[in-house]
């Protein structure tokens, strides 16, 4: 008989082991799949009364990346220091007024040409086209009311099978642009896909039609500060560019038509150098710019090219990689920010607190018929593949 209750003791205390475990795998379980889960929230309602959500996409890490379809801008973005540490490494803002009200292009995607056309004209087909001007007297990122400040549709994004699946999840958003747009010609329908994978990529990969002859250039225009304050300013990030060449530029910024090598400039990036190291010397494209806002010639772009551009903040550890199938990468500082902007968490954001590294054709192509055409042709396809991707050293 004691010998019996003693074996019913062990087999109730294993079963009740048993149920415990089970029930805490399957708490795990519910908490995975809710973390997994890209989760839709009200963020605001624009001026003229349009609703914007904040989608929160998350992967298998615990990378969380933030993306409102207003100018389907990425929001905040964080990611893993050293330590395992995770912080917000972009800039941006807290509410839909910011973003409105905004001449930075925090996080957004711009367009329908991204950077500057001189004097916003060009010719296609034997017509000549005025585009709005909005920077100096020439055409900026899209004109006065460009794809950023434009409500997206929200095409879909990833369920909760696929995340689990693929530890990431995505988006898809689309913006159609009406012929005649800021001085366009042609409707284009842009969609843009932003997915986060489990290696801690942020992929945006982009597709356009159009009806008529057009001209496309589209680019993403995150800031980044990868030592995840953003009251530090990027001179310190460690930035590589596998570029012999750049473009220089007038003093509207419009580039000259020139490829100029980099060696012996401080536009030489091909080993990794710090951003501050040359930033204020005595070069007349650095006065132009005000600091380094200019457009590199890619050594590599047939394809999806990996490594194209590396920035590493030594303090966290952060390390982001870009790659793209794009010819040029403009890289600009933050030379306009001025503690003027109030950002995320009430910070004002000051000079050179940010950076970008956005992947496109290189500015003023349209005017530039020996660089590679962003002319768009009905019955073809626009692609643009770009990738951010977060590690640590
Ligand atoms: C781009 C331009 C800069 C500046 C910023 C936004 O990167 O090249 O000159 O206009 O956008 O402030």
């Amino acid at each position: 008989m004691k010998s019996f209750s003693k074996i019913f003791m062990n087999y109730a205390l294993v079963s009740l082991f048993l149920l415990v475990n089970l029930f805490s795998i399957s708490c795990k379980n519910k908490e995975t799949k809710t973390e997994m889960e890209v989760k839709k929230e009200f963020f605001g309602k624009t001026t003229d009364g349009q609703n914007v959500d904040i989608y929160t996409l998350t992967n298998k890490s615990g990378m969380k990346v933030k993306i409102i379809n207003y100018g389907a801008t990425v929001v905040s973005l964080t990611a893993p220091d050293r330590n395992g540490k995770f912080e917000d490494v972009v800039l941006g803002y807290d509410n839909i007024e910011g973003y409105e009200a905004d001449k930075s292009y925090f996080g957004s995607i711009v367009g329908r040409y991204g950077n500057r056309i001189g004097k916003g004209k060009f010719k296609l087909d034997g017509k000549e086209y005025q585009l709005s001007i909005n920077n100096g007297e020439n055409h900026l990122h899209g004109g006065t009311i460009g794809f950023n400040k434009k409500v997206w549709e929200v095409i879909g994004y990833s369920d909760i099978k696929y995340n689990n699946l693929m530890g990431g999840s995505f988006i898809t958003m689309k913006y159609i642009s009406k012929d005649g747009e800021e001085g366009y010609p042609g409707t284009v329908e842009l969609t843009v896909n932003y997915t986060l994978s489990k290696d801690n990529e942020l992929s945006i990969n982009y597709t356009a039609l159009s009806d008529k002859n057009t001209i496309i250039n589209p680019t993403h225009h995150s800031y980044f500060n990868l030592t995840g304050d953003p009251n530090k300013t990027i001179l310190d990030h460690e930035l590589m560019i596998d570029a012999d060449n750049f473009t220089p530029v007038d003093k509207g910024l419009i580039p000259t038509g020139k490829f100029a090598d980099v060696t012996n400039t401080p536009m030489d990036f091909r080993k990794p150098n710090k951003i501050g190291v040359r930033i204020n010397e005595n070069y007349e494209q650095l006065k132009f710019g005000l600091g380094y806002d200019h457009n590199w010639v890619l050594n590599k772009h047939q394809e999806l090219e990996p490594m194209i551009a590396t920035v590493y903040e030594p303090t966290s550890g952060r390390f982001m990689e870009v790659w793209t199938n794009q010819p040029g990468i403009q890289f600009y500082c933050g030379n306009f920010l001025d503690g003027k902007v109030k950002g995320k968490n009430g910070v004002m954001y000051q000079y050179r607190t940010g950076l970008c590294l956005e992947a496109q054709h290189y500015p003023d192509s349209p005017n530039k018929p020996d660089w590679p055409s962003v002319v768009l042709k009905p019955g073809d396809v626009y692609r643009q593949a770009t990738i951010y991707k977060f590690s640590t050293k």
